[in-house]
């Protein structure tokens, strides 16, 4: 199995917790039914399929992506969810989106665009130049998770290593960070600009579904042994999260966890 065959699994095995608070923003976008929208970085099109239930059977979506092995997955999604009509996939690169200004009511990337950190401002405007007069601009990021109730220091220390969730990567600027978006939004010309965050919780007692979904979502934050965590910590870490242990934290029977997404969005000046 590839890379990205693992990677793939672990979107799929952690949709479940995903997709609800996924739900939840498509729904408070509230996006025109019978609008024209494009994911950007649209991945395997899990979430492009919300898009598509969001606007109807006259509205349509495109996914972008430049990577062909998750567009020809996401054809696959696509496909099998009987939204074929509404959906187009398009392999190209966010920093030059193969469309015309003014293609768009509206455009949205999910843990793409700004996310963890990068450039944002030259692909906001990319972004915003696709959009029409007055339509919406809204990136969203995962932005925090809880998911180790009683051990705050350990998951603390967790965190610390999660390149997700240190402010600086690599030497980058502290106003290049995902939640500094707001900054770039107001230089990228968009107006009423706003942050939001949304939560998911989940509390025992847990699904099977839920229960796996979890152990991916572990698995995918920290899976690998992280060098800056000592060994006691890190056999700690692996008493509670391996599904094997008997003090495995998601069979306590109050257990609760819960993530976060941040959305920013603007509007194209009219
Ligand atoms: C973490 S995945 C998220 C996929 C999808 N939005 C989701 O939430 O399931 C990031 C995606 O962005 C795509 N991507 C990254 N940089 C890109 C670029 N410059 N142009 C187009 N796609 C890009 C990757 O190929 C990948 O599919």
């Amino acid at each position: 199995m590839t890379d990205t065959d693992t990677y793939i699994r672990k979107l799929i095995e952690s949709n479940p917790l995903r997709e609800p608070l996924l739900r939840s923003v498509v729904k408070s976008l509230g996006l025109p039914r019978g609008s024209r929208g494009l994911d950007a970085g649209c991945g395997i099109g899990l979430p492009t399929l919300l898009l598509a239930e969001a606007i109807g059977a006259a509205g349509h979506v495109t996914g972008l992506d430049r990577s062909a092995v998750f567009l020809r997955y996401a054809e696959k999604v696509v496909e099998e969810s009987g939204l074929l009509e509404r959906i187009s996939l398009r392999e190209g690169d966010l920093g030059r989106l193969p469309f015309e200004e003014n293609s768009f009511d509206w455009v949205w990337s999910v843990d793409c665009v700004g996310y963890p950190v990068g450039d944002l401002l030259p692909l906001l405007r990319e972004l915003a130049r696709v959009v029409k007069p007055g339509g919406t601009v809204a990136i969203l990021g995962w932005s925090s998770q809880c998911l180790l109730p009683g051990y705050p220091l350990l998951e603390a220390r967790l965190n610390a290593t999660c390149s997700g969730i240190i402010p600086l990567v690599g030497g980058c600027r502290p106003e290049s960070h995902f939640l500094r978006a707001g900054g770039q939004f107001q230089r990228a010309d968009l107006e009423s600009v706003e942050a939001v965050t949304f939560v998911h919780g989940v509390q025992a007692p847990l699904s099977d579904q839920i229960r796996e979904a979890l152990l991916s979502l572990l698995d995918m934050l920290w899976g690998e042994k992280q060098p800056e965590v000592a060994p006691n910590d890190w056999a700690e870490y692996q008493r509670l999260s391996s599904p094997q242990s008997p003090q495995c934290i998601l069979n306590l029977s109050d257990y609760y966890g819960f993530f976060t997404y941040s959305m920013f969005r603007g509007r194209v000046p009219r």
